[in-house]
């Protein structure tokens, strides 16, 4: 197969990239990426000299680059995950999420759609896969914290509600209003035309090579420096975590064996307060530094919340682990072992993805491309 995965330089992608290229030499994988503060093609240097792989410095908005790409290089497949991502940036600034989010996504399918429709065997083997987030679902209460962080059989017990595949949408965020609307889109690319399109929900993702915007790499970055650890609200919040190549593993099965305009859930049965996965980040960091473990707890500092803060996402995805087998690989104390150890070693990474230059010198190395 030749196969577009879109935001292959950023965080989700990079792990999704590297896995394809590894797994199938026998593909074509083509990673489209504007490179936005978020993209990073250091996050791929290990694979960047592959013969099976290529990189292609596009907006997903640009239509014409995109369809030219696929009728260039007859493309079967596309695995779509670039976007704006994250919720912060979203409350500032609506209006870029709705553009890539909203408009770059139909720039795609479009694309997709008069591609393959003007092949002779149409959409015969082709495949629009769509990554999304447990986000669009809204929020879930919390009424039986004794339950977190365990597995599904446990808030059976308590009664807790979690995020299925049938649940209605009702995003709250900028950030999950535009990922919903684009679930949409996809949905009514099959529905009207009858495209080949698959969605998936996935929960909160950490591993290497994630943006330091985000709580995990922030946190772990921030404590190694002593900086303050601003911790939304009480801390209270409710987030369900899965390592970050699970997700690429789950994408790969889903991709290849996932039923047509199925949607089907991602998610670990992993939930944690923040303020618990402060502490965990806390002594970690600080037994891997070589520090007293917990000597750092002081850094947490309380701030004002997050306008329209979700208080708890669960996803429960028992029917991809029925119809497809797969399950997560990594607890998730092995899992955030491996994620600090990563950051701390990387510090290079780090500090040059905190420090803008990264963005200019590959823009000067892919300005004709
Ligand atoms: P990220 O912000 O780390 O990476 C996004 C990538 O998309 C970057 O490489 C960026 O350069 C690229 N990009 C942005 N706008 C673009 C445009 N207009 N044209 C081309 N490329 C563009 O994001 P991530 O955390 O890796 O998330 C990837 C996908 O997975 C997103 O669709 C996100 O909604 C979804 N998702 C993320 C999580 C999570 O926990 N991070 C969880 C579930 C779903
Ligand atoms: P984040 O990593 O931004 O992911 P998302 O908002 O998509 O879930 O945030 C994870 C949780 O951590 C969320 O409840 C907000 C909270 N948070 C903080 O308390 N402080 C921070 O500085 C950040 C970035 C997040």
């Amino acid at each position: 197969m030749n196969i577009i995965i879109t935001g292959g330089a950023g965080f989700i992608g990079s792990h999704v990239v590297r896995l394809f290229v590894e797994k199938y030499p026998q593909y074509k994988i083509f990673n489209v990426d504007k490179l936005t503060y978020a993209g990073n093609l250091a996050n791929l240097k290990d694979i960047e000299n592959k013969p099976n792989y290529t990189f292609v410095k596009a907006d997903i908005c640009d239509f014409d680059t995109i369809y030219a790409l696929m009728q260039r290089e007859h493309i079967d497949g596309i695995i779509h995950l670039a976007a704006e991502s994250h919720v912060d940036r979203s409350i500032k600034d609506p209006f870029t999420f709705a553009r890539t989010n909203v408009m770059g996504t139909l720039s795609m399918l479009q694309a997709a759609k008069l591609y393959w429709e003007s092949l002779p065997e149409g959409y015969e083997g082709k495949r629009f896969y769509h990554i999304s987030t447990d986000e669009v679902y809204g929020a879930l209460e919390l009424t039986h914290p004794e339950g977190l962080h365990s597995d599904i059989s446990a808030h059976e017990v308590y009664g807790d509600e979690f995020f299925t595949e049938d649940r209605k949408y009702q995003p709250h965020s900028p950030y999950s209003a535009s990922k919903a609307s684009s679930d949409h889109f996809v949905r009514a690319f099959h529905d009207t035309y009858g495209m080949p399109t698959i969605v998936t929900n996935c929960s909160n993702n950490y591993g290497p090579y994630q943006f330091p915007e985000k709580l995990i790499p922030l946190f772990i970055n921030n404590i190694r420096h002593r900086r303050p650890l601003p911790v939304y609200g009480k801390g209270e919040n409710v987030r369900d975590w899965l390592y970050v190549v699970d997700h690429a593993r789950a994408i790969d099965t889903i991709f290849h064996k996932g039923a047509i305009a199925e949607t089907y859930n991602i998610g670990g049965f992993n939930e944690w307060k923040n303020i618990d996965i402060v502490k965990v980040l806390i002594n970690t960091t600080d037994r891997l530094l070589g520090r007293k473990e917990g000597e750092d707890m002081d850094l947490i500092t309380y701030v004002t919340d997050r306008a329209g803060h979700d208080l708890r996402y669960a996803i429960d995805s028992r029917k991809l682990k029925r119809e497809l087998g797969w399950e997560p690989s990594l607890q998730f104390e092995e899992g955030i072992e491996i994620t600090v150890r990563w950051y701390l070693e990387n510090q290079a990474w780090m500090d040059n993805v905190t420090s803008g230059d990264y963005q200019r010198y590959y823009d000067e190395m892919y300005k004709d491309r």
